[in-house]
């Protein structure tokens, strides 16, 4: 495959680059702030975007208004309503992946969360850290967010009416049913994200450590090998691990229960 990288220069733009050769793609194009966003459609098959928002909106109005007809694979996080208004109007001709985390799993994570929500109810109370290094610009993180909104539907909430992300001075009490998010910026962590199920009497707490951003990299090269094989619209992660994830699953809880069974 072809591929154009948006972002290159950055560090998440060298681990796909590094990710994409070693998958046997050729990187045609590396473009970053310095670069005209038309040089991501030259003669490739996809392209990859970790930047920033405003390079992103580039390059989708771009995709929109010229009609492109390139898969787009794009990680770049603090994305606003615009940007997914953006993405959809793109794919009307063209596929578009979008995911604030591409760690398979993370994708693995998000869909026991939705699980843990709907096995426990709103006496549980949900909080939501992520810790990420001194440089990340938007917060909470994509995935922190994206762990809420699960959650949410799971409890069938809007992620709006529920969310709390400013706790400062004299507050409310807690409303039922809130989900709360800590942010901790420091140091050079790559990503900790952990999610609490807090109850009245036992808590559960599930957590994600990233080691390396060569994850999300590798994530993002394996969802562009897949997504030129789908037809026009806006995928994400869930999409992507479905196919491999939900089988899977099944077949687990059939061996769990019989493994029970066998021990009666
Ligand atoms: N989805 C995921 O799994 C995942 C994982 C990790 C990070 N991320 C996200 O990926 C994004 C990039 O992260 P990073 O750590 O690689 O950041 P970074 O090191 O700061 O790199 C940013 C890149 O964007 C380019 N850029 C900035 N403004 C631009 C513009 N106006 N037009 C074109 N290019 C522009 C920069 O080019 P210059 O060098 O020319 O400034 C640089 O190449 C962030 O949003 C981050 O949160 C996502």
């Amino acid at each position: 495959m072809k591929i154009s990288v948006l972002g290159a220069t950055g560090a998440m733009g060298g681990f796909v680059i590094k990710a994409a050769l070693q998958e046997g793609f050729s990187v045609e194009n590396k473009v970053s702030s310095k670069d005209n966003i038309e040089n991501l459609f030259r003669n490739v098959d996809a392209v990859i975007d970790f930047s920033c928002p405003l390079a992103t909106e580039a390059m989708l109005r771009c995709v929109r208004n010229e009609r492109k007809q390139i898969p787009l694979i794009i990680g770049t996080t603090g994305l606003s309503k615009m940007h997914l208004e953006l993405m959809k109007e793109c794919a009307r001709h063209v596929q578009v992946f979008y995911s604030p985390n591409m760690s398979f799993l993370i994708a693995i994570l998000n869909m026991a969360m939705y699980a843990m929500a709907k096995l426990l109810d709103e006496d549980f109370d949900v909080e939501i850290l992520d810790v990420h290094h001194k440089l990340k610009k938007d917060a909470p993180s994509g995935t922190a967010l994206m762990f809420g909104k699960t959650i949410a539907k799971a409890r069938r909430r809007e992620f709006s009416d529920v969310a709390n992300f400013v706790r400062y001075g004299i507050i409310e009490q807690r409303r039922r049913g809130e989900i709360g998010f800590t942010v901790q910026r420091c140091s050079n962590v790559i990503g900790t994200h952990e999610v609490s199920f807090m109850g009245e009497f036992e808590n559960i707490k599930l957590k994600h450590e990233a080691h390396s951003k060569e994850i999300f990299a590798k994530g993002a090269v394996q969802a562009a090998k897949w997504i030129v094989k789908q037809p026009n619209g806006v995928y994400t992660m869930n999409d992507f691990t479905k196919d491999m994830i939900v089988p899977m699953v099944k077949s687990l809880y059939k061996d769990f229960f019989s493994h029970q069974r066998d021990m009666e």
